[in-house]
């Protein structure tokens, strides 16, 4: 029986190449390849900083403390997303404002987070679940003025709405380069803004809260001395890993490209099972097609997804409830309840294979287990 993976990665030779230059060089950490790969982001997204991170949780922990976002400050995020979004929150102290999301998208509600401000309110963190990007412009205006939006990119690398990529309308936008996202470079992320003031200050809390990096300490042969000047995380990504990302960044459209054929393949497979549920399109969005969520009603969920992986198609969850785990049900018991949209999808919810290097047989293969089981099933 064939057995189709959850993901492939599409690194090879050119990448081990690459990563092997920079082994042969003395300096393994961040320095020069880091910088050239901000430029390319900075020029990718038409946007005045970019910064490399050693992952999504690390960089958006420096941002929020760019910010002076901490105890007595809340965060509205989504129900519906991984837990990194809502544990950043708690990482600087914050507390997470949890809102619901829109049922047929699953993109966060933004009259619902229009709701959930208070005075305390310092920020919110929309998440580009799936790849399809949320309103930010839409988002603003339904915002008191002096609110920070920090965009949960990590799905949307190459995505846009309505011609636009992330990071045009928001304070910042941060991507993950985790093992199986659509850029990666095992474990990773960057983080993109416009303002020149953040994009300094990320620099200090994203490594120590120091005033110089060692590229920086080590410069003109004779040590410069180095003062902690605010708190920081150590968020910086090293040399041997950001030598990953240049050719997978300059290839984007080729990546794209391929995982949007095989989203439409699914799409039309699957149009027609009654019992399934799929992701409606944004309007005037391209996604980057991250994954590909299909839900069932959540009591068949389980026996679902056990048959499929029965039948040689492997599968995850993205993501059950973020505020029905047990930290935030146990730390929050009264705000995470009514949040039922996302708890409906949550625990219904499949993802199935979706990556570039998928062949057309082993998609042919997940399409007819899906249909099989569906036919039985539901
Ligand atoms: C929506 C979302 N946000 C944040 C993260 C965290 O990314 P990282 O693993 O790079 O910290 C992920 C990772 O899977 C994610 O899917």
């Amino acid at each position: 029986m064939i057995s189709v993976p959850f993901y492939r990665h599409g690194l090879g030779a050119e990448h081990a190449a690459l990563v092997s230059d920079v082994i042969s060089s003395p300096f393994l950490t961040t320095g020069g390849v880091a910088r050239e790969t901000e430029t390319l982001l900075e020029g990718f997204f038409h946007i005045a900083g970019a910064k490399l991170a050693n992952s999504w949780t690390n960089g958006a922990v420096a941002t929020l403390l760019a910010m002076g976002i901490g105890p007595g400050d809340e965060v509205i995020v989504p129900a519906m997303t991984f837990v990194a979004t809502a544990n950043v929150v708690e990482l600087v102290g914050a507390t997470p404002v949890f809102v619901d999301v829109d049922p047929e998208t699953l993109l966060i509600d933004i009259a619902g987070v229009a709701r959930a401000v208070t005075p305390r309110t310092r920020a919110v963190i929309p998440v580009h679940l799936y790849g399809q990007m949320v309103d930010i412009v839409a988002l603003r205006a339904a915002l008191p003025a002096g609110l920070r939006i920090i965009e949960d990119a990590a799905h949307c690398f190459e995505g846009t709405l309505n011609g636009e990529r992330p990071g045009r309308h928001s304070d910042a936008a941060i991507f993950s380069f985790y093992a199986t996202k659509n850029v990666t470079c095992g474990e990773g992320g960057a983080i993109i803004t416009g303002d020149p003031d953040l994009r300094a200050k990320l620099n200090q809390t994203g490594l120590h809260g120091m005033s110089a990096g060692a590229a920086n300490r080590f410069s003109g042969k004779v040590y410069n001395h180095w003062d902690m000047e605010c708190l920081g995380t150590k968020a910086n990504l090293p040399d041997i890993l950001a030598a990953l990302l240049a050719p997978q960044i300059k290839d984007i459209a080729t990546i794209q490209a391929a995982r949007q054929r095989l989203a439409a393949r699914y799409r039309d497979a699957f149009a027609d099972i009654a019992g399934l549920r799929l992701v409606r399109q944004v309007a005037g969005g391209v996604s980057a097609e991250h994954l590909f969520p299909i839900a069932v009603e959540p009591a068949l969920r389980d026996g679902f997804m056990v048959a499929l992986n029965e039948s040689g198609v492997a599968t995850t969850v993205n993501y059950n409830p973020v505020h029905r785990t047990r930290y935030y049900r146990e730390r929050y018991p009264d705000t995470t309840k009514g949040l039922t949209v996302s708890e409906n999808w949550g625990y219904g919810t499949i993802s199935i294979p979706l990556f570039p290097g998928l062949t057309d047989q082993e998609q042919d293969h997940v399409i007819s287990v899906v249909r099989r089981m569906a036919a039985q099933m539901l």
